[in-house]
Formats: C-alpha cells, sequence, structure tokens
C-alpha cells in the first residue's frame, strides 16, 4: 500500500518565484490499484510522483510504502521497490548497450554483485521469452544497441525494465506522450497487459483523456497542488473522456471566476 500523507512542497519559497507544488495531498492507494493521475499543466502531478519516488524532500507530510515510512529514504534506495517509466524515450535505458545487457542489468538490480552478471543461457531464454510478449519482434534483435531502436520500442523495454522485479510501485509519468499514435496504443496496451498481470499497484499520469477515461481502477484529479477529484469502483468505470472534459471546463471557468474576483477586489481597494 502507498500512503501519501498531508504532502506539501513549495519550490522557490520566499522569492518572487515560488511556486506552492503541493498543497496537502493526501491519497492512499490500495496495494493491487491501477491511478490514473489527470490535471491541467502545473497543477503538480510530476511533482507529485518524484516526491513518492525521493528526488527531493517534502516541506512537510509524509510518505508509505508497503509497510515501510520512506519519507526520509533516498531516492536510490526507494529505487528497489519502485519502478518509473518518464516522458522520454530516451531516459531510462543506456543507448549504447544492447537490448540484452539493459534487461539484464534490470533483471539483476538490487541483488549481490557477481550473481548472473554474465548474460547465462537460463538468463538469455528469460529475456527472450518476455521481449516476444512485446509482440515487437525484438527478440530478434536482442543484441542489437538500444539507441537504433524506435521511440515505441524503447519505451516498451523501458516498461518491461521498470516492472521486471514486480516492485512495490510503478511510476509511468506521461510515459506515452513523445510517441506517435500507433506506438503510443501499443504501449499503453502494453502498459494495461503488465500492470493487470503482476497486480502491480501503479500510479499513471496522462493528458490524454481516453487513456484516463478507459485504463485503471481509479481516477484522481489533481489542480494547484490538491486532489480535487478522485473517483473509484464503478463511478471510476463508467467516466467518459466527455466527462472529464467537462471536469476540466468547471476548473477553468472556476478560475475565471476567480480571477475576476480578484479583480474586482483590486479595483476596490487600489
Ligand atoms: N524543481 C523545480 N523547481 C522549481 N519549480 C518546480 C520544480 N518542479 C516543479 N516546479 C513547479 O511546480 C509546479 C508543478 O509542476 P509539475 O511538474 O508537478 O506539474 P505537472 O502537473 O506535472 O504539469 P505537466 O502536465 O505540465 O507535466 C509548476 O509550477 C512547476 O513549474
Ligand atoms: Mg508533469
Amino acid at each position: 500500500m502507498l500512503e501519501i500523507r498531508r504532502a506539501y512542497k513549495t519550490f522557490n519559497g520566499g522569492t518572487p518565484n515560488e511556486v506552492r507544488a503541493l498543497r496537502g495531498v493526501d491519497l492512499t492507494v490500495d496495494d493491487g490499484s491501477f491511478v490514473i493521475v489527470i490535471g491541467t499543466n502545473g497543477s503538480g502531478k510530476s511533482t507529485l510522483l518524484n516526491a513518492v519516488a525521493g528526488g527531493f524532500a517534502l516541506d512537510t507530510g509524509g510518505i508509505n510504502l508497503d509497510g515501510a515510512d520512506i519519507t526520509a529514504w533516498a531516492e536510490h534506495r526507494r529505487a528497489a521497490m519502485i519502478g518509473r517509466v518518464f516522458q522520454n524515450p530516451f531516459s531510462g535505458t543506456a543507448p549504447s548497450m544492447s537490448i540484452a545487457e539493459n534487461l539484464a542489468l534490470a533483471a539483476r538490480r538490487g541483488r549481490r554483485r557477481g550473481l548472473g552478471w554474465a548474460l547465462g543461457r537460463s538468463m538469455r531464454e528469460e529475456l527472450r521469452d518476455r521481449v516476444r510478449r512485446l509482440n515487437m519482434r525484438l527478440e530478434e534483435r536482442l543484441d542489437n544497441p538500444i539507441g537504433s531502436l524506435s521511440g515505441g520500442q524503447r519505451q516498451a523495454l523501458t516498461l518491461l525494465m521498470a516492472s521486471w522485479l514486480k516492485p512495490k510501485l510503478l511510476l509511468l509519468d506521461e510515459h506515452t506522450a513523445a510517441l506517435d499514435p500507433k506506438s503510443a496504443d501499443q504501449v499503453i496496451q502494453l502498459s494495461g497487459e503488465i500492470v493487470a498481470r503482476d497486480r502491480l499497484t501503479t500510479l499513471m499520469v496522462t493528458h490524454s483523456m481516453q487513456q484516463a477515461a478507459h485504463l485503471g481502477d481509479r481516477l484522481v484529479m489533481m489542480h494547484r497542488g490538491e486532489v480535487i477529484h478522485d473517483f473509484r469502483g464503478a463511478e471510476k468505470q463508467r467516466l467518459r473522456a466527455s466527462d472529464l472534459l467537462s471536469r476540466f471546463e468547471e476548473v477553468r471557468r472556476a478560475e475565471q471566476l476567480d480571477e475576476s474576483a480578484a479583480d474586482m477586489l483590486r479595483r476596490l481597494y487600489v
């Protein structure tokens, strides 16, 4: 289980560039739950995922994962429990190393040095097996450098690496946003399959309302560093892309009202 308690994070506090990126986020995610995270640009989605992965320390608040209080843990220590895939297909893999070498690194993450470092036959068989399941015919190219693959193929492999050791938590931050529509669909389908097969507890950020409506068993919407909607169960299953768009529209209208109210106050008091 993932538990985020009253998480606050302000960047550049006390300067003109101050941003209150997280403003008291409370979120508890059950084991095996697949949570979609949506929200306008700058609403705090990536900041929330980074806070969980340990990219920075929270100002206040706490995070528990799988029974451990990881609030004070360094990023590399959390990495043993957390798999991540980012938007950029160029991050997450070593381009000059082969597919097999990249996967072997992922497979032995967290193990003692020397164990299985050599690409033994059984390891190679397992690699081939898992790569075959991607349905991209990459099993024929295990010795090709990752750098020679398309963005979609790289993201599929990054996903495979991030989920190899069945992490306690999988974090996907717009991991298909840089792909062409066909590759994006392929990687999304693959994500759904891997998450379901291994029952991975997952947070997935997306700007695609189609993805948000069709994937996952829960959906949270962030706005200005807070969770403003949280749909689960039958309510989540009923959500359509158009419902989500109207939620965004509500936020926009509320913001305009806010602005005109602020304007009015300014005019009253200047
Ligand atoms: N390291 C940082 N230093 C300063 N400001 C930051 C930093 N990281 C994020 N921010 C700011 O915090 C706010 C939230 O950013 P965040 O990246 O979490 O938004 P997001 O919801 O992921 O947006 P997008 O949909 O554009 O990816 C933004 O105003 C952003 O500029
Ligand atoms: Mg982001």
